[in-house]
């Protein structure tokens, strides 16, 4: 169906189709059957169509949004282009800013115990580059993540002053610090290019490569926000080596997700393998064990990347809201915001995945085999399966909240193999009871017994 057909809604006589065609520095309607003469043609388009009460006109322009994801290594040495250019993809553009005499300028908003670790290497990088910057360092939290720090970076940034379209804002840190940096770019002057520096591992393969920005708010986990892509995410994974154990864990949380989801190679691998990965934090290591993948660190974090890739990109405004990236999403926000800061977001999202792995296995998606392997997977790296909190009155009122927000339909993301998924609407309320009465019988007392 065409535009025009969809548009037309009966009440009106005639809708016209304009193209738009700029010369002479002016944009000016043309109708598409004319022929179109000199002059740069753009994608979008204006139906005008009149009723008895008066003229609509419609515009529909399409909006492109272009990022790079980089995995990369020595991000910080001062002989390294990326930080300073690796945003930038055509090579004209590339070669009028290196020859560009004036002081490049840089705004970085950093974690503060990343500061700590790094902000030395980070000053010292742009003043080997001769770069006038700035280090904003802040107590980026999840407790914090709020509009407070939003606003203070806005703050910050109009008083250091850049110029919108050549000098993005750049975030170092975790998930939260990403998340806020990449709100408060959104927001100034509308829309500020901004660059992404992961450095734990969820942020690495999840919170870097998507568009989503965003703060807590009204007690609601990223409850304001925007889908406004930074312009690249430069991946190193060297800043993981400083990183605590339960953060490396946290992160395959993550990783296990798009394994269950959409890659049984990569539950495989993290089966395997993923026991070294969490004890080396995905870091060269001298001692591995006999049989490991001898790349494992980089198969898993490509094969992580590459998947979320293929699930965020059609999908970017998240129109559709059939999203398996969503396994795991459903009753952890709740359960997260419920006890912060108790559990991190995977461990959260974790428990979620395990309970969904019961209820999968009691519709009968799963065998008992292949849901003890999963659980065993996740033991291994040091997840949590299970936890006194999420009870049913809360999966319940997850799930309510789901439907209000998910268009009447429930939208669960299921695995129906190791590796394969699918979205179902119509999990009855008696399987939930019983894979929720199933999984605190197995996996309350272990847990108990472990902790
Ligand atoms: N935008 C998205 O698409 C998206 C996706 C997933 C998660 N998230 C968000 O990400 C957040 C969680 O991110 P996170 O798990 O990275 O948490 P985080 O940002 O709180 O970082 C975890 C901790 O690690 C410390 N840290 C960071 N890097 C370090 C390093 N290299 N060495 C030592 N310590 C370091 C931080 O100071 C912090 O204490 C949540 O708020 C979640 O909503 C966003």
């Amino acid at each position: 169906m065409s535009h025009a057909s969809e548009i037309s809604d009966g009440a009106c006589d005639h809708v016209t189709e304009f193209r738009l065609v700029r010369a002479d520095c002016t944009w000016s309607r043309q109708t598409a059957d004319r022929e179109r003469g000199e002059g740069r043609l753009s994608d979008a388009r204006i139906y005008e169509s009149s009723s008895e009460d008066g003229v609509t006109w419609t515009v529909v322009s399409p909006i492109v949004f272009t990022y790079r994801v980089i995995q990369c290594e020595s991000l910080l040495d001062a002989s390294n282009d990326t930080l300073l250019f690796g945003h930038i993809s055509s090579p004209t553009e590339l070669q009028a800013l290196k020859n560009n005499s004036k002081a490049m300028k840089r705004f970085i908003v950093i974690d503060e115990t990343v500061n700590d670790l790094y902000g030395s290497q980070v000053a010292a990088y742009f003043g080997a580059r001769g770069v006038t910057y700035k280090i904003l360092s802040l107590p980026t939290t999840e407790e914090n993540k709020s509009m407070t720090l939003v606003t203070r970076i806005l703050e910050e940034v109009h008083k250091f002053g850049i110029d919108r379209r050549t000098e993005p804002i750049i975030a170092i840190g975790g998930g939260v610090c990403l998340d806020i940096t990449g709100l408060a770019a959104s927001l100034y002057r509308r829309r500020t290019p901004y660059i992404r520096v992961p450095t734990t591992l969820l942020a690495y393969i999840d919170a870097s490569v998507g568009a989503k920005t965003g703060v807590n708010f009204a007690n609601g986990k990223n409850k304001l926000g925007s889908y406004i892509p930074p312009m690249a995410a430069f991946l190193d994974r060297s800043f993981l080596c400083t990183l605590p154990r339960r953060h490396i864990s946290n992160g395959m949380a993550e990783m296990l997700k798009m394994a269950l989801m959409k890659h049984r190679g990569l539950f495989e691998l993290l089966e395997k393998d993923g026991r070294h990965l969490l004890d080396s934090s995905f870091q060269p290591s001298g001692r591995m064990p006999e049989n490991m993948h001898t790349d494992a660190a980089s198969v898993s974090t490509r094969l992580a990347i590459e998947t979320m890739l293929e699930e965020l990109a059609p999908n970017l405004w998240e129109d559709d809201l059939d999203r398996l990236v969503d396994f795991g999403h459903i009753i952890s926000p709740e359960l997260e915001m419920k006890i912060l800061p108790a559990l991190l977001h995977g461990e959260a999202v974790n428990i979620d995945m395990a309970f969904m792995v019961y209820v999968a296995h009691e519709r009968g998606f799963l065998t008992e085999e292949e849901k003890r392997r999963i659980i065993v997977c996740m033991r291994s790296l040091d997840l949590p399966v299970w936890h006194s909190d999420c009870t049913l009155d809360l999966v319940q009122k997850s799930l309510t909240e789901r439907l209000q927000h998910s268009g009447g339909f429930l939208r669960m993301p299921l695995p129906t193999a190791l590796g394969k998924a699918k979205i179902f609407n119509d999990i009855e309320e008696s399987i939930m009871c019983q894979a929720f009465k199933k999984w605190c019988d197995e996996q309350c007392e272990t847990t108990m017994k472990t902790e």
